[in-house]
């Protein structure tokens, strides 16, 4: 409550209201906090829950954790557990340090519990995250090390690129996650088509557990046909899902930005995402497990993604408009 009466207004505040400036506000802020001991310790009593799971030969300490795009360079990490996480998934990093798309690039809809945008995988590199994995404490929960394809380097070389940054970083990573679905650099999603991805699973299967992680824009047969490839090329799980290029389901005001380029989030994307966790899990009688992801704004919405075969969920958008309480809330409502 605290978070949505004082200190949610002031961030959405910052920066005469850009999302972006909230966001990297936020972030220092967080990274400042992550060499305080004693805060991270006050944090931690007030959020943390235990709620143990095991999935992909990992063990969690509870099963919600924070998505891909959040802390793309990892500079905030310890601060994430300590918020309640019970895993972090860090980047998308790509090969070649990127800027990204030109700001604007990241708006906030908040009659409809959504954000779009179209950040294009602005990141530091693998290798410079490697080199800050390499100089932090152990994280005390899985760390997830989320892979995309630099924007310079073509859709025919894109395995090389996944594999330069996975050599990189293979030592630092509990899981990687191979992104295949952003929808902000051309050409991406093609990538989980059979052929590509099945020479991407190819080189990157092997000591790390590696999850594949996909569009919520995809048909069912075309699901069904990635999901073989990922089974038959001993992929550890699927993440479902990213962002939309749909628009259904803005209200209000909201309906105006509509034609704001980029993948939509959030609210609108939670009937969705528990189609595609239920889908992949019927498709493959549960022996690939699936992260839920997309449009959980409360409890409820885990809770569905859980009955629906989730063995473990992850959070952006909500956490923006609900903040650490939420992380506590589905944490809570996942301990049996
Ligand atoms: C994302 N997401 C994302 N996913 C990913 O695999 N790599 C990334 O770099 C990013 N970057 C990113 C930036 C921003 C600003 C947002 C809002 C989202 C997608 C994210 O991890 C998640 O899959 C979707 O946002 C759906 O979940 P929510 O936001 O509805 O909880």
């Amino acid at each position: 409550m605290i978070f949505e009466r004082v200190v949610r207004p002031g961030l959405f505040r910052l920066g005469g209201g850009d999302a972006e400036t909230a966001h990297e506000w936020t972030l220092r802020r967080l990274a400042a906090l992550s060499g305080r001991p004693a805060a991270l310790a006050a944090l931690r009593s007030a959020y943390a829950v235990a709620a143990p799971r095991r999935a992909f030969g990992l063990d969690f300490p509870n099963p919600v954790g924070l998505a891909a795009g959040m802390d793309k360079n990892g500079v905030a990490l310890p601060a994430w557990p300590a918020m309640g996480f019970g895993f972090v998934e860090v980047g998308t990093v790509t090969a070649h340090a990127q800027p990204g798309n030109p700001r604007p690039r990241l708006f906030r809809l908040p009659e409809s519990t959504a954000v779009i945008n179209r950040m294009g995988f602005n990141n530091d590199g693998a290798e410079a995250l490697a080199l800050r994995l390499a100089g932090s404490r152990p994280l005390g929960v899985p760390l997830g090390i989320s892979l995309g394809k630099s924007k310079v380097t073509p859709l025919d070389q894109a395995v090389e690129d996944y594999l330069t940054s996975y050599r990189a970083l293979r030592g630092h990573g509990d899981y990687f996650a191979v992104n295949v679905s952003s929808p902000n650099t051309p050409g991406l999603r093609e990538l989980q088509d059979r052929e590509h991805l099945d020479a991407l699973l190819a080189a990157l299967v092997g000591e790390k557990p590696v999850l594949v992680k996909i569009a919520p824009d995809l048909t069912e047969p075309a699901i069904a046909e990635l999901l073989r490839v990922c089974l038959d090329r001993g992929a550890a799980g699927v993440i479902a899902t990213n962002t939309t290029l749909g628009r259904d389901g803005l209200t209000g005001s909201d309906v105006s930005r509509a034609g704001e380029a980029g993948g939509l989030s959030g609210r609108p994307l939670t009937g969705r995402t528990r189609d595609v966790v239920a889908f992949v899990h019927r498709e493959t009688g549960g022996a690939l497990p699936v992260v839920g992801v997309g449009g959980i704004v409360d409890p409820d919405d885990a809770k569905r993604l859980f009955d629906a075969g989730a063995s473990l969920v992850q959070l952006y958008t909500g956490f923006i408009y609900r903040g650490p309480g939420l992380v506590r809330a589905v944490a809570r409502s996942a301990r049996r």
